[in-house]
């Protein structure tokens, strides 16, 4: 199997997870806002490292899913979040019009936030791993998520539209709003199986690389990608003088720093051997990706 093929088959099983665990019921508004953005697609690339990590520390991909899927779920919402006018003001995520623009501004609010605690309902009823792993596992999200994660990340995005910004705030808006859910997803996966602490530190390494060069590769896309592919409009990021590699360092040098970030991701966790190969195609998966 390709890693492509490898990518479409794990993503089925997180589809069919998501699906189960999202219901129509009553809020039916509400569960349709938060249905049309989780099920729309989506690489589902998070979950899919939490469910390898697993299993490269020795446990059963199954007993991961709602991990997995918590993990998915956080992201979703912070695509919806991302995309409202207040925020990066976008009408197209994953080939169709996003949240906002079906179920209005309130809607997507609120469907971002029972995304975001669902999340952590679903972690917070794992019982069938040892409690104080699911204990660990959860605060891990929570902080990548939040105010120093993700949502920190979030906020330097925001503050930084239209303004010079020097290479250290660059790059801490990268590993923020995106390495850090990234970085959660490998360390959720490692933790809950049980990894040692060199397994998890070399795991942390990689996540850090990855979380870089994904950014970097987001970041080259809205210029040079496909927008039928990417399903985003390309050139958001030019129009709203985002904070982007490419418009610090140009496009050549920020592929080779992609590159770099890659090749270093790879290089930690070569204490795993061949067992790792499946992260480190997922490694290059990520710089190569067109979509
Ligand atoms: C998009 O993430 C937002 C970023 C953090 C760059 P993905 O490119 O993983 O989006 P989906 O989940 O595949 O739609
Ligand atoms: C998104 O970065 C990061 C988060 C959603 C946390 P971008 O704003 O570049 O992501 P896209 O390009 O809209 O997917
Ligand atoms: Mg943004
Ligand atoms: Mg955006
Ligand atoms: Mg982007």
């Amino acid at each position: 199997m390709n890693i492509k093929e490898f990518i479409s088959t794990k993503g089925e099983l997180i589809n069919e997870a998501l699906d189960r665990y999202l219901p129509e019921e009553k809020p039916e508004e509400l569960h349709q806002a938060m249905r049309y953005s989780v099920l729309a697609g989506g690489k589902r690339l998070r979950p899919i490292l939490t469910l390898v990590a697993a299993q490269l520390v020795g446990e059963d991909e199954e007993k991961v899913l709602p991990a997995a899927c918590a993990l998915e779920l956080v992201h979703n919402y912070s695509l919806i979040h991302d995309d409202l006018p207040c925020m990066d003001d976008d009408e197209i995520r994953r080939g169709k019009p996003t949240n906002h623009m079906v179920f209005g501004e309130g809607m997507a609010v609120l469907a971002g936030d029972a995304l975001l605690t669902y999340a952590f309902e679903l972690l917070a009823k794992i019982d069938d791993l040892p409690a104080e792993r699911v204990l660990l596992a959860t605060s891990k999200l929570a902080e990548a998520a939040g105010k120093q994660g993700m949502v920190g990340g979030q906020v330097a995005d925001i503050l930084a539209e239209g303004k010079e910004i020097d290479k250290e705030e660059l790059e801490y808006i990268h590993t923020h709003k995106t390495g850090a859910l990234l970085e959660a997803a490998v360390s959720m996966g490692a933790i809950l199986a049980g990894a040692s602490k060199k397994e998890l530190t070399a795991l942390q390494e990689y996540a850090q690389g990855i979380g870089l060069a994904f950014q970097i590769v987001d970041d080259i896309l809205d210029i040079e990608g496909d927008a039928e592919k990417i399903g985003k409009d390309v050139g958001s990021d030019l129009e709203r003088d985002k904070a982007t590699f490419p418009a610090v360092y140009g496009l050549e040098r920020s592929k080779e720093m992609a590159a770099k970030n890659c090749y270093q991701a790879k290089k930690a966790i070569s204490i795993f051997g061949d067992q790792a190969e499946v992260l480190s195609e997922l490694a290059d998966y990520i710089i190569e990706r067109e979509y």
